[in-house]
């Protein structure tokens, strides 16, 4: 979604800033603008579409060679895909420029008394209503301003804002949408994501909700909207420069499904004490004992994080035999559910920021129940507000499709599952058994990637068809949804994922003659129930694709074409089920010429409910 980054320091700022709007990219924008302060002078410039094209209408202006200046790329909410929509938003009383992340809900009474006061508006957007109403406030004092405005304001925001009166002065703030501030020598990068800063420094704090930061060259004042000074807890952002960058392959999409074994090593390693048969979880000790009677997990999230959790459902209750449930966030969050005492809620996000995931979250914790997180990004928001939780530890994903985050989350919920059944009823030896098969999963995935050009190749027949299926029972029904999704995402073909049974309930009608019909029909409970569903479709005229078990011979006869994984136990086997699915969904986009890393009206992380 919307991205910020701001700089204020003793280089010039627009190659700064567009650098670091280029390291946003990957998180969805359909327009971008920049503001520099030259001297006492604003400079503006904005562009529909890409970061390239806003450098290009660039190139050769005046006025953009100053060193306090910031920029935004905008996903729209309020209003088109216009120039006069994009950030940044300016005043011309004071000559005030702002960008903003987020919404202002109480948008259009501002607007009114605003308007009422003489300012006009050449946007449609919430956020021109908050430059306005900074400009309406100001008496000489940015931050006095800001901080007064915010205390009119409702809804999400991180914005960043300069003022031709002030030019020796960035002032940020945030409530409910992530904010960064790089501290540097002699200068401070801001941010809505670390990926824009770490190039420079890896020195930064996260800004709390309803802190308001006051930035000059060298130094920094941090306060709350009332203006208490505030201490910020200064950290090292933990991110390498190589894990943003692509090193050599042609999309972070593909890196990530190749860092797929590493990654998986990383999240699982120290946690596993093979020699005790338990699980090690240091973020979930101190709530041993509230997990051993807990009587009810609900799993949240949305898409392909909710996917996992459903797989996460199925362990929890196949293995601990807890009542669990998988929830939409959104679904969760509005309708009034019924949270019993000794209720586990467990948040599931790779970005730790998903605004639907988030409000559940909230719901969960006024409702009483115990609030764990399942989260790659350190430090997000949902990350601090749970009560405790497990980082997925999988390096930051930057492709919109995601994947390594996906397997990541399996595995981080099988820790947490067989933490969670030792307490109850699993003995150590089950418990070790567990874990050297999850041990194994890295090296297996290996070698199922080492199948990418077969795969590529079986994509390459049915890259036409616009309608696929793709169908899975038991732990590998969320597989088959997680398929379907990641088809449709970047590739924008058509696809549907279903329990393979639910199939002949009225889907099968569907079914015409060589329509692709996915089928994960490895070795487990469900095989020969699988191989009559197979049927079914193939008996239509389906042409069927099957991930199956390496040495099942004998599928061959039943199916048109089959992607080999190797054996595993069932709880994780859609640890490698889903990677021939996000091999051909890439492939499958990249076939049919769109630009994967970048998918059409998709963003990162979804930050408005
Ligand atoms: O950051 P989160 O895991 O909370 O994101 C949830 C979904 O928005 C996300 O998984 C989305 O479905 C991806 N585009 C899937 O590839």
């Amino acid at each position: 979604m919307c991205g910020i980054v701001a700089y204020i320091g003793h280089r010039v700022a627009k190659p700064i800033l567009l650098e670091g709007l280029k390291r946003l990219e990957y998180r969805g924008y359909d327009s971008a603008g920049i503001a520099v302060l030259e001297g006492n002078k604003l400079n503006l410039c904005k562009a529909v579409g890409r970061v390239s094209m806003l450098e290009e209408k660039l190139e050769n202006k005046e006025g953009f060679d100053g060193s306090l200046g910031l920029c935004h790329t905008r996903w729209a909410t309020h209003g088109g895909v216009t120039d006069f929509n994009a950030h940044p938003h300016r005043d011309d009383r004071h000559g005030i420029a702002l960008v903003h992340n987020g919404i202002i809900e109480n948008y259009a009474a501002l607007k009114t008394y605003l308007q009422e006061k003489g300012h006009r508006f050449a946007s449609e957007t919430d956020t021109e209503v908050l430059a306005m109403l900074i400009s309406e406030l100001y008496e000489g004092d940015l931050e006095a301003a800001v901080q007064a405005a915010l205390r009119e304001v409702t809804g999400a925001y991180a914005i960043a804002v300069i003022c031709e009166k002030e030019p020796g002065t960035l002032v940020v703030a945030r409530k409910g949408s992530p904010l960064l501030v790089g501290i540097g020598n002699d200068e401070h990068v801001v941010a809505s994501d670390a990926a824009a800063i770490v190039a420079h420094t890896t020195q930064a704090f996260m800004l709390d909700d309803y802190n308001v930061v006051k930035i000059s060259k060298d130094g920094f004042r941090t306060s709350d909207i009332h203006n208490t000074p505030l201490t910020p807890k200064i950290t090292q952002l933990e991110i390498d420069l190589q894990e943003i960058e692509l090193g050599g392959y042609s999309h972070f999409m593909l890196k990530e499904i190749y860092e797929q074994p590493k990654a998986l090593r990383a999240c699982v390693s120290g946690r596993m004490d093979l020699r005790e048969g338990r699980v090690v979880l240091g973020g979930l000790t101190n709530f041993a004992k509230e997990l051993t009677k807990a009587r009810r997990v609900i799993l949240t999230a949305q898409g392909t994080a909710l996917h996992a959790a459903m797989i996460g459902r199925y362990m929890l209750e196949d293995l601990v035999k807890i009542p669990s449930t998988t929830e939409y966030a959104s679904e969760f969050r509005y309708r009034n559910p019924v949270i019993e005492e000794n209720t586990v809620v467990v948040a599931v996000s790779q970005s730790g920021e998903t605004a639907d995931t988030l409000a559940a979250l909230h719901e969960a914790k006024e409702r009483g129940a115990l609030a764990l997180g399942v989260i790659n990004v350190v430090g997000s928001t949902i990350a601090r507000e749970t009560d405790a939780g497990v980082y997925l530890r999988v390096g930051p994903e930057i492709g919109v499709a995601s994947t390594k985050a996906f397997t990541g989350q399996v595995a981080a919920l099988a820790l947490v599952t067989f933490f969670m059944a030792r307490k109850r009823l699993m003995s150590a030896d089950q418990c070790r058994e567990f874990m050297q098969e999850m041990e194994a999963i890295p090296g297996k995935i290996e070698r199922i990637l080492e199948l990418d050009s077969k795969i590529k190749s079986i994509t390459e027949k049915y890259v036409e068809r616009e309608n696929w299926l793709f169908l899975g029972r038991g732990y590998n029904y969320p597989t088959a949804l997680e398929g379907a999704l990641k088809l449709k995402e970047i590739s924008y073909i058509h696809a549907e994922g279903m329990p393979a049974a639910e199939m002949k309930h009225g889907p099968i009608a569907l079914i015409n003659e060589g329509m692709p019909a996915v089928f994960i029909a490895n070795r487990g409970r469900q095989y020969e129930k699988v191989m009559s569903n197979i049927q079914e479709v193939r008996s239509r005229g389906g042409h069927v694709i099957a991930v199956a078990t390496e040495g099942d011979n004998e599928i061959r006869k039943y199916v048109q074409d089959v992607m080999y994984i190797p054996d595993v136990c069932e709880p994780l086997s859609p640890l490698l089920a889903v990677v021939p699915l996000q091999l051909m969904a890439y492939h499958a986009a990249v076939l049919r010429g769109h630009d994967v890393d970048k998918p059409r009206n998709l963003a990162k992380s979804v930050t408005v409910e």
